[in-house]
């Protein structure tokens, strides 16, 4: 199958994969079949086996995985075997948070500029970041080889903001503003509502308690 017909649904089930087999491969495991994976991970094995057929299938039935190969060849299908330089735009609380969070890095992800419009934040250090003024990103963007901006600022200038953005010569954009950003196609967008899986959360809550009632 071409990689371009491969639903966003399987797509959006390979970090868990690649998780897990770095938890295994971290824990020394060098083979597990399909069934045990469905087992540590909690979905079925047949769902396992059609995610993996997208992908050519990656190793023989019967025999398991080799998490390592697995772990590599999910890393790659990611895009994880490339290093993605990132700005954060809006150094506000969650802004902050994520250059605080180190992790991203571990997966290639490295933060290397935060931005923000208001003058009070400018030259404040965060981890070994220094907050910069906006008319800095066009130099900054070129000069770092920056391909993913993350947006952490209010909806209201999220839109515009984008646009400026890409002009700019960025290709990705991690949104979390409320709003839905109107790029060209090419631009990558993947938006985050933490407020999504704490609905979802909200959702489980409401049906565990009817199914439980008396
Ligand atoms: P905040 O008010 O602490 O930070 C926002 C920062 O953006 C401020 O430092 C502000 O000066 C800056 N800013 C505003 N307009 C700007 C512009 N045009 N250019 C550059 N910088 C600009 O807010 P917080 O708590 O950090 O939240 C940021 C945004 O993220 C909010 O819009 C909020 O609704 C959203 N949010 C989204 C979540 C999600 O799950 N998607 C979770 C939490 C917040």
């Amino acid at each position: 199958m071409d990689e371009k017909d491969i639903s966003q649904a399987v797509i959006g089930r390979l970090p868990r994969y690649f998780r897990y087999l770095g938890e295994l491969k971290y824990e020394g495991v060098e083979r597990i079949s399909s069934q045990e994976l469905s087992e540590v991970m909690k979905v079925t094995a047949s769902q396992i086996r059609q995610d993996f057929n997208n992908f050519g299938g990656f190793g023989q039935q019967g025999y398991g995985y080799n998490v390592e190969y697995l772990y590599q060849e999910i890393g790659k299908i990611l895009g994880l075997d490339k290093k993605h330089n990132l700005i954060i735009i809006g150094a506000g609380n969650l802004g902050q948070a994520l250059a605080n969070y180190m992790n991203f890095e571990r997966r290639g992800f490295i933060m290397k500029g935060l931005f923000d419009s208001n003058p009070e934040l400018h030259g404040k250090q965060v981890r070994d970041i220094i907050v910069q003024p906006m008319d800095h990103i066009m130099e900054f963007v070129k000069e770092n080889e920056i391909d993913i901006a993350v947006l952490t600022i209010p909806k209201t200038s999220a839109v515009e903001v984008a646009e400026h953005l890409v002009q700019n010569g960025i290709r990705a954009i991690w949104n979390f503003a409320h709003v839905d950003l109107n790029v060209p196609e090419g631009i990558q967008v993947e938006n985050v509502h933490l407020s999504d899986s704490l609905m979802k959360l909200s959702y489980n809550i409401n049906r565990y308690d009817t199914e439980h009632k008396k």
